[in-house]
This record gives C-alpha cells, structure tokens and sequence, in this order.
C-alpha cells in the first residue's frame, strides 16, 4: 500500500491542504516550546556566576575579617552562648487558632514563637504610624499577619546582593529574613549588612534550618545548616542583645523528612498526621528550624 503522502497529488485540494497544516502546526508549536524553555532558562539561571557575590566583588578581604571577630569578644560570646533560648509550645486553644495560620508542621513552633514576640513588639503601634519593615527575600514572610502595625518593604534574594545592598545605613525599626542565610555565601557579612540597615534598637528576626536536605537548587544555592550555638556566634555584632532564639525538631519528624522528602504529597500527609502530637514536644537534640531576634 502506498503512503498517504504518495498519494497526496491524487487528492481533492482541500484534502491536500490538511497534512501541510498539521506539519506546520507541528513545526510552530516545537519552536513555542523551544522558546518557552529558553525564557525559563534564562529566569533561572543556575550557574553559581548568575549569584550576585560572584558578579560584583564588592566584599573585601577585610570586611571578613572585620566581621569574624568571635575571639576579639571571647567575653560576649561565652555569656551569648550561656543565653538560654526559651521556646513556647503552644496549649489546646494556641494550636487551634496559629495552625490556620501556619500550617506547615515544620516551621509551625518556630513561626508561632516569632508571631508571639511581633505581637509584643507592635503592641503600641498604631497603624498611622507604622514600624518600618524591610523584608529580605526568603520563602515567606514573617510579617504577614502584621501589615497593619508594619510598612514593608521587600528586596528579593538574590537578586539583590544581601551582603551589601544600596539601601541606607540606619533605615529600618525590624527586618526579617525567612530561610535566606543558609543560601548566602558568607552568612556573617550579610548579619553585619542587616545590622547597618537597621536603626539603633532596631530587631532584626533570622529564621533557618539546623536540617533539611539540599533545596533551593532551581533558584539558588545551598550553603549552611545552623546550630542554636552558630547562631549566638552570628548574633556578636548585635550588642542590644538577644530578644528570642530557639531550634524546635522532633526525630521522628526530622526521619520523616529525610525518607520522603522527595516524595512530597506522602510527606505532606505524614507531617498532616503526626501534626497534633509533634508539635507538643521539642527535641533539643534533633533540631530541624533554628532562629534568632536580636536587637541592635
Ligand atoms: C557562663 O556560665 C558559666 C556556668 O554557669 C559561668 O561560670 C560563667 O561565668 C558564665 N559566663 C558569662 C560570661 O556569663
Ligand atoms: C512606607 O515606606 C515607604 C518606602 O520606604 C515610604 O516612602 C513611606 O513614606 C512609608 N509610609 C509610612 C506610612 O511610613
Ligand atoms: C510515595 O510514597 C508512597 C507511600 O510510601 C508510595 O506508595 C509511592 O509509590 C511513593 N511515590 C514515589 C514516586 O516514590
């Protein structure tokens, strides 16, 4: 038998037609789909000279050392490190009330904490003269159920170098960074960065993970995990002092984690399971979130 193509001349016109519409249909939608991907590339850019750091070399040999200084401040450091972190677990009426809110088992101690101290903290602001926020990047926004008492505004990481930004020493009353230090290459510069930008008695809420598998590979990289301990030797250049700190994990949600983190809808019903009874503990020696406010 003979192909449809042979046959095509044979064919009533109109019928001739179809096969060529197909084939440039075909054609168009490979090159859409080429293009498509190409803009996708081009927005994610992976490579580790797309960061920013490695871009502009605006961080000097000196600024490091300016900024590691822990045995300069042997003093401050030991009595940061006898600091003792107190992480409020939540009772029946909390649970009910802060899970709509956050509803991820594994940030959920820590962003209840966090809310608890904004709560204090913009008691006697009032909404015509709001605190002035900045918000660093991150996967979410510790400021979102206080946009009345807060004026935000956002810089994206890391598209903006956070370790050294153009924005004006002294500027903001709170500045948050939502899981963004363990993606920054040198995590004490940009503490120093966030330092500058607030004004004096300024706070300052770093949220991160003591453990998670590498993530962030699409959009950015993975540097750091972060103990409660690094965090105090973090914390040096604040001299106003620690106003909250803590690490919240369980071993069973940190092994949950671990096993299914690929596989994220069974993790998701897991983590929905256990939420209840995991968020009732906290396991000092298998922390997964750690976190730090600290005042100017
Ligand atoms: C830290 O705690 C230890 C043990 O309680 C104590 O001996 C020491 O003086 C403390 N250091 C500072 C700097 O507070
Ligand atoms: C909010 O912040 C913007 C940008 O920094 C500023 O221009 C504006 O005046 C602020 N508004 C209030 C009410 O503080
Ligand atoms: C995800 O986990 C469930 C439960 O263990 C399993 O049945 C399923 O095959 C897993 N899916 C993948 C893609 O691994």
């Amino acid at each position: 038998m003979r192909s449809a193509w042979f046959s095509l001349p044979s064919l009533p016109r109109h019928k001739r037609v179809q096969p060529v519409l197909y084939a440039l249909v075909t054609l168009l939608s490979l090159l859409c789909s080429v293009s498509l991907y190409a803009v996708y590339a081009l927005l994610h850019d992976r490579s580790a000279a797309s960061f920013p750091i490695f871009s502009s070399r605006t961080i000097t040999a000196q600024q490091l050392l300016d900024a590691y200084h822990p045995l300069d401040n042997a003093e401050q450091l030991e009595s940061r490190l006898n600091h003792t972190c107190r992480v409020t677990l939540p009772d029946t009426e909390q649970l009910t009330r802060f899970r709509k809110l956050y509803p991820s088992l594994s940030r959920f101690i820590m962003y209840f904490n966090v809310h608890l101290l904004l709560e204090e903290h913009t008691k006697h602001v009032l909404p015509s003269q709001p605190l002035q926020a900045l918000q660093l990047g991150g996967s979410f926004s510790v400021f979102q159920n206080f946009e009345d008492k807060l004026n935000i505004s956002e810089t994206q990481y890391p598209q903006v170098d956070i370790h050294r930004t153009n924005l004006p020493s002294n500027s903001y009353d709170i500045i948050g960074a939502d899981q963004v230090i363990e993606h920054v290459l040198f995590p004490q510069l940009a503490i120093m960065e966030i330092h500058r930008l607030l004004r004096p008695d300024g706070i300052a809420i770093l949220t991160t993970c003591a453990y998670n598998p590498v993530h962030g590979k699409t959009a950015f990289l993975d540097f750091w995990r972060f103990m409660r301990d690094g965090l105090m030797v973090l914390s040096l250049p604040f001299r106003g002092g620690v106003l909250q700190c803590g690490t919240w994990g369980t071993s069973k949600m940190v092994s949950t984690r671990a096993k299914y983190y690929y596989n994220s809808s069974y993790e998701k019903k897991l983590f929905g399971e256990m939420f209840e009874s995991e968020v009732r503990v906290n396991d000092l020696d298998n922390p997964f979130q750690s976190w730090i406010v600290l005042r100017k």
